[in-house]
């Protein structure tokens, strides 16, 4: 048995498994369990660990992530870098289901949620760029088949409902790119651990402020990423294997000169 891995990938709705030929670790974390038992495989050479977010059966709607533990869970098992697939509704009509977005930004709507490891002591993670500019070059150079749209804004809701019309059209009048539940506190509490972290968004509606008149449905969201999970976990395979070796990113360096209120895994 052999746990150690350096990639991480947290997959979102309707992508419940990744890896062949895996071993499967159940962990412990202080802040309990992670979603589901994470399992382990080698993908080109690197050790992937692998990690549905909501649980194989989906028993975690969004705002019950135990987003804590998924990330320390990963961080223990050696994981550094981080790549989050997710679910998203498009804020603009030209970014119709079945696009894929590598966003460069994020906004964040959710409330109540626990966003910090750190409830003691000074630690004030820089958060300006949040996601890793090495992982989202290897994402657009693993998915250049699929063309995925190079940048753009995700807000993150808290869910588990959808946005209304207007709030909708609001987010994508700040500069909305696309929409999710499940995106923010995991990015934050990425950089906390110092861990690279990227996401894929695939959009699987357009939002309710975009499309015409029927509002957005669980049911149209699963079934288009249903529709195209082959697809994305193919991007995945590929992307694991060109993301690199030896980190020289900002989120390598993330907690220098900070001290922290306890010793990280
Ligand atoms: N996930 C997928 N589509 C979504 C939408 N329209 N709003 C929030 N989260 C989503």
């Amino acid at each position: 048995m052999n746990a150690a891995a350096e990639i991480g990938v947290i997959g979102g709705s309707g992508l419940y498994a990744l890896l062949e030929d895996a071993e499967e670790f159940e962990l412990s974390t202080p802040y309990g369990p992670p979603s589901d038992p994470i399992t382990v495989a080698e993908v080109g050479g690197r050790r992937v660990a692998f990690l549905p977010r909501h649980g194989r059966d989906h028993r975690y709607p969004p705002h019950r992530i135990p987003y804590r533990a998924n990330l320390w869970a990963l961080r223990s098992l050696g994981v550094r870098q981080v790549l989050a697939p997710c679910a998203v509704g498009g804020l603009r009509p030209e970014l119709g289901p079945g696009t894929f977005v590598v966003p460069d930004q994020l906004i964040d709507r959710t409330s109540g949620r626990v966003q910090t490891f750190y409830d003691e002591g000074a630690v004030h993670v820089s958060f300006a760029d949040p996601y890793c500019p090495n992982g989202r070059a290897a994402l657009l150079e693993a998915g250049r088949d699929v063309d995925p749209v190079d940048g753009g804004t995700m807000v993150v809701v808290e869910g588990p409902r959808f946005s209304t019309r207007a709030e909708s059209k609001w987010f994508t009048s700040i500069g909305g790119t696309v929409v999710n539940m499940t995106g923010h506190p995991e990015a934050v509490l990425a950089r906390e651990l110092a861990l690279c972290y990227t996401t894929i968004a695939l959009v699987t509606d357009l939002d309710a402020g975009v499309e015409g008149d029927h509002g957005v449905t669980q049911e149209e969201v699963f079934r288009v990423f249903g529709e195209n999970t082959a697809r994305l976990r193919g991007v995945l395979l590929e992307a694991v294997t060109k993301l690199p070796a030896v980190r020289d990113c900002p989120c390598a360096t993330a907690l220098e000169g900070i001290k922290l209120p306890f010793d990280l895994p």
